[in-house]
C-alpha cells in the first residue's frame, strides 16, 4: 500500500491516511519513489470451531484468531478489494447459521467440516458490514472508499472479490453511517415488509409488535404509527418499555417477564383486539395473541428469537391454531430476501423518513472485534436498547460523522 502525498488533497483525507498508518503493522519498506509501502497486516477474525445445536454459542463454538493479510500488489488478485472492517452488524439469523442442522431459518450453516479446514477462509463468519477499502484492484473503487457487504467476515481485516459488495455509502448523506446496517439495513427492511406489505397498515388499526425495542421492533412500531395506527409493543426490561413509549412514539408497551399471563395482558392492551401481530419471538407470546386476532387479522411472521436456542422437539408448540380458521387470519413467514423487488421502494421512503427526523434509531454498540461473542449472546438477553452493532475500529474517524437522529 502506497501513501503518496498530493497536493490538494483534503483534511479527512489526510487525517484517514494517518490513522491508516497507525494500524498498518512493521512490515513496512520505502518504496523507490519515496512514498511509504506497507505490505503485511495483522488483524483477527472469528470462526467456526463447533456447532451450538442448543443454548446460547459459547467460546466452545466460537473461536477468535489472527491472521496476517498481504497488501503487495501480486497478493491481492484482480477485482478485489482489501478492506478494513469498520462496523460490523449482529443479528439473531446469525444463531441459526451455528446449529448445524438446517430448519426453521433454512440459513446454510457456518462450514467447519474438513474440507473447510484445509481452506481457513470458510470456517470464517461472515455478516452485514460496513468497510474501508485500503487497496484496490477494481477501477469501481479507490482507497477510502466506504463500502457495503452482507457477506463481509466477522473480522478486522479481509481481502473480497469486489463484485460482492453491493454498494458505497455516500458519507456526507447525512445518515450516520450504522444507520446502513440498521434503519436501512436488513432490521429496517423486515419491519417494512413487515408492516407495510404484509401488514398493510392503515389508520386505525391495532397493532402489536414483540421484542419491540430491538432493530426489527423499533421501526415497526415507528412505520405503524406514521401510517396512522394504534401501535403496542412488548419487550424485556422497564427500561425498554419506557424508551418504547418516549423515544419510538409507541402508544403504550409492557414487559413481558413482570406481566407473564400474556393472555390477561393482551386484554388490558387491546380492548379491540389485534389486527396486525408482527411476531418476532414466537412460542408463548404467538399462541396469546391467537386468541385476541381479529377477523381478517395479519400475522407476519418475521422470527421466533424465543425458540432460536433449541431444537425442534424443545420448542413450544402453539395450540389454538385453529383460531387462524375461524377469524380468516393470514399467518406468513418471510424473509426479506425474498422482497428484494421492494428494498428501493423500501429505501426511498425510510432514508426520507431518516433525513426528516421522522424516524430515529438506536445502536447498542459493542466495541472492538474480540466483543462479538458477548454482543452475539446479548440478543437472547434482555440486556441491549435497539439494534446490536459492533464498531470494529474504535475512535475511527467516521465516529464523528454521525449525524443526529441516531441515539446510542
Ligand atoms: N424475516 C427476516 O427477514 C428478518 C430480518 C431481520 C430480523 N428478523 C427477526 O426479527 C427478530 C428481531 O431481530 P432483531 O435483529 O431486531 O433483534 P433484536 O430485537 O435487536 O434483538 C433480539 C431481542 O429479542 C428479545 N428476546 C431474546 N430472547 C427472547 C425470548 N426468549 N423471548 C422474547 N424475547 C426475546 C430481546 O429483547 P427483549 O428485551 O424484548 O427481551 C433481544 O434484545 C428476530 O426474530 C429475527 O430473527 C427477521
Amino acid at each position: 500500500m502506497y501513501f503518496k502525498r498530493q497536493s490538494g488533497e483534503s483534511i479527512s483525507n489526510r487525517f484517514y491516511k494517518k490513522v491508516c498508518r497507525a494500524i498498518l503493522t512493521e512490515q513496512s519498506t520505502m518504496a523507490g519513489d519515496g512514498t511509504e509501502k506497507a505490505t503485511v497486516i495483522e488483524g483477527k477474525e472469528w470462526y467456526m470451531a463447533a456447532y451450538a445445536p442448543q443454548g446460547v454459542p459459547s467460546s466452545d463454538h466460537l473461536k477468535l484468531r489472527t491472521v496476517t493479510i498481504s497488501l503487495a500488489d501480486d497478493s491481492i488478485p484482480d477485482g478485489h478489494v482489501a478492506v478494513e472492517l469498520l462496523w460490523i452488524s449482529v443479528d439473531p439469523y446469525l444463531r441459526s447459521r451455528m446449529t448445524g442442522h438446517q430448519d426453521g431459518l433454512y440459513m446454510p450453516q457456518f462450514k467447519i467440516d474438513e474440507s473447510a479446514l484445509k481452506c481457513m477462509l470458510m470456517q470464517v463468519l461472515v455478516a452485514f458490514g460496513v468497510g474501508r477499502v485500503i487497496k484496490s484492484k477494481d477501477s469501481r473503487y479507490s482507497e477510502g472508499d466506504i463500502v457495503l457487504n452482507p457477506y463481509f467476515p466477522i473480522a478486522e481485516y479481509c481481502v473480497m472479490p469486489s463484485d460482492s459488495l453491493i454498494r458505497k455509502i455516500d458519507v456526507t448523506a447525512g445518515i450516520a453511517i450504522p444507520d446502513y446496517l440498521n434503519a436501512l439495513g436488513a432490521p429496517g427492511f423486515a419491519a417494512w415488509v413487515g408492516i407495510v406489505v404484509l401488514g398493510e397498515a392503515k389508520p386505525g388499526l391495532n397493532v402489536f409488535v414483540s421484542a419491540a425495542a430491538g432493530g426489527v421492533g423499533m421501526f415497526a412500531g415507528q412505520l405503524a404509527k406514521l401510517r396512522g395506527c394504534r401501535v403496542i409493543g412488548s419487550t424485556g426490561s422497564d427500561d425498554k418499555v419506557k424508551l418504547l413509549k418516549e423515544a419510538f412514539g409507541y402508544d403504550d408497551a409492557f414487559n413481558y417477564k413482570r406481566e407473564t399471563d400474556y393472555d390477561a395482558a393482551l386484554s388490558k392492551y387491546f380492548p379491540n383486539g389485534i389486527d396486525v401481530y408482527l411476531d418476532n419471538v414466537g412460542g408463548k407470546m404467538l399462541e396469546a395473541v391467537l386468541n385476541h386476532i381479529n377477523i381478517g387479522g395479519r400475522i407476519p411472521l418475521c422470527g421466533m428469537i424465543s425458540e432460536y436456542n433449541k431444537t425442534w422437539k424443545e420448542r413450544d408448540g402453539v395450540r389454538n391454531l385453529l383460531n387462524l380458521v375461524g377469524k380468516n387470519v393470514r399467518m406468513e413467514g418471510f424473509l426479506v430476501g425474498s422482497y428484494l423487488n421492494r428494498f428501493q421502494d423500501f429505501l426511498k421512503e425510510m432514508e426520507d423518513y431518516l433525513l426528516q427526523g421522522k424516524i430515529i434509531s438506536k445502536t447498542k454498540t459493542y466495541n472492538g472485534i474480540d466483543s462479538f461473542l458477548e454482543s452475539l449472546g446479548s440478543l437472547f438477553s434482555s440486556t441491549n436498547n435497539g439494534k446490536v452493532v459492533i464498531q470494529v475500529k474504535v475512535n475511527d474517524i467516521y465516529t464523528k460523522f454521525l449525524p443526529k437522529p441516531s441515539l446510542s
